[in-house]
């Protein structure tokens, strides 16, 4: 794996918030790094009519306006914005793929590129099926020269879709060049999830059903769905965020050690773990998998007053279950998993909670001590926390816990952006970090049942619980069964002596 001498990142959907907020970011950041290929372009597709000079101009107001550079990234901002150029086209209508062709071959003799192209589908899904066939027609992917394509989630919308698309993808792109982004996988401390573990001797020898007494897996925001209402009423938090972000988590807290951390050893256990999933029944479901809906609280709107969701709209904007991995290691284990939006904050983590010691020696003054819990920060404060026990000082024998934290924060050390990952990942070749296609299908196999049920069955509770709280109660009730309850940060995560229960 290495930078190919030249190559053409080809942008379609380049006039919208995506390539905005987080595309042109990270590629600045990779630019200024000097870690792009020798002879490189950004070309950016859509339907504004764009010139090169205009989009540079808009970009740059863009990029200034939301404050998204620091003042180094400011000042080679007209270097980075050099090597961009537009196209105007519709990647939705397949006649307008000619002007891409020529607008490449155009530039290649300028950037040495005799047909390395690099596709980003930053576009709305509905344009996923189309795109590939569409540079198939136009002859962009006959030339010698490498070919890759990356593609934003939703990956499908249910089992059947995303077998079509897997499908179509196979015709024109070979796997190893499909990237299938989940941002999540760019995040530096899921990505430490797999050293903490496998690179050292303290927790894997202990991560386990025989220490281990439950998991949870939180990714919560503190806002509604904004403009997205269009996307997300037909979607909801199920197909949103539990069907990928939440089931890379999972995959990654319970996988085996690979054989080699590369393409195919990670994405091999990525796989065992999901089909080691106990299988899903009717009254599994009914049991085990808690949706709700944010309504009016706090002063802010329910989500049936937002924009583009349909007034008596029954979609899930929060979603808690329990899953359990049946295998050797993790038998009997639960792990809960939640998401929801508008909860009182934004908060990404996984919580191992360890089982108390065989032989209750000493107590807490509050009582029986439950055990250590290690707390994985992914965001919004990178880091990690060890709760342990601790005597409590003075007479006796009491227990306290104590914590030992850790956030990159607090070292002044900048953890990447999980895109400027991600990108470079996909320049220099490397699928490791991205989804592969099984996976896709191992993964939308479980969740189309819990869709299916929930289709045959519309009378299925949808709990309504105000915006700003921490979900249905009914959720409390599924982890007060591992004689717990869900572990919620409170707003300020910088510090661990600030961190606390609400
Ligand atoms: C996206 C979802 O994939 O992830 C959004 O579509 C969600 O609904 C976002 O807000 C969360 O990502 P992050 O990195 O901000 O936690």
């Amino acid at each position: 794996m290495s930078l190919p001498h030249s190559l053409f990142l080809v942008i379609f959907g380049a006039s919208g918030d995506l390539t905005r907020r987080k595309l042109m970011p990270a590629l600045i950041k990779i630019h200024n790094g000097k870690r792009f290929p020798e002879h490189f372009a950004i070309i950016g597709c859509a339907r504004t009519a764009y010139t090169d000079e205009t989009y540079r101009a808009y970009l740059k107001e863009e990029l200034i306006k939301f404050g998204f550079l620091t003042k180094e990234e400011m000042e080679t901002l007209d270097d980075f914005l050099s090597t961009v150029h537009y196209q105007s086209m519709d990647p939705a209508d397949e006649t307008t793929y000619f002007l891409l062709n020529d607008r490449l071959k155009e530039l290649s003799p300028q950037y040495e590129n005799n047909g390395n192209y690099l596709f980003y589908l930053a576009t709305p899904p509905l344009l996923y099926e189309l795109i590939p066939k569409c540079l198939h027609d136009a002859g962009l992917l006959k030339k010698p020269g490498l070919k890759r394509i990356i593609v934003e989630k939703p990956f499908g919308y249910d089992l059947a879709s995303a077998q079509k698309l897997n499908k179509i993808y196979a015709a024109y792109f070979k796997e190893e060049d499909i990237y299938r982004i989940d941002h999540f996988l760019g995040k530096e401390t899921v990505q430490n999830i797999m050293v903490t573990r496998f690179g050292s001797t303290i927790y894997e020898p202990i991560w386990n059903r025989n220490y281990i007494d439950y998991v949870e897996i939180t990714a919560v925001e503190n806002m509604g769905i904004g403009t997205r209402g269009g996307y997300y009423d037909g979607a909801g938090a199920l197909r949103d965020m539990v069907q990928n972000h939440l089931m890379q988590l999972l995959a990654i807290t319970a996988m085996e050690p690979p054989a080699k951390f590369d393409k195919n050893g990670f994405r091999n256990e990525v796989i065992k773990v999901y089909q080691s999933l106990r299988p899903l029944t009717d009254k599994y479901i009914r049991d085990n998998v808690i949706r709700g809906q944010y309504i009016a609280g706090d002063d802010r709107i329910g989500y049936r007053e937002e924009k583009n969701v349909r007034p008596d709209s029954r979609t899930d904007t929060y979603v808690a279950m329990c899953l359990y991995v049946d295998n050797w290691r993790w038998q009997g284990v639960p792990f809960y998993i939640r998401t929801g939006k508008q909860m009182p904050t934004k908060v990404t983590e996984i919580v191992v909670h360890f089982k108390p010691a065989p032989m209750q020696m000493f107590q807490m003054k509050e009582g029986f001590y439950k055990g250590e819990e290690l707390i994985i920060r992914i965001q919004p404060d990178e880091g990690i926390l060890q709760r342990i026990a601790m005597k409590e000082p003075g007479a006796g024998f009491y227990m306290g816990t104590m914590e030992m934290d850790f956030s990159y924060d607090q070292h002044d050390q900048e953890t990447g952006d999980a895109y400027v990952r991600l990108l470079e990942d996909s320049l220099v070749g490397d699928p490791t970090l991205f989804t592969r296609s099984d996976a896709v299908d191992e993964s939308w196999t479980y969740f189309d049942k819990i869709l299916d049920y929930w289709k045959k069955h519309p009378e299925t509770p949808l709990y309504g619980y105000p915006a700003g709280t921490w979900g249905p109660k009914e959720a409390d009730v599924l982890i007060n069964r591992s004689h717990s309850e869900w572990t919620n940060p409170c707003k300020n995560l910088t510090h661990s002596n600030l961190y606390c229960k609400l």
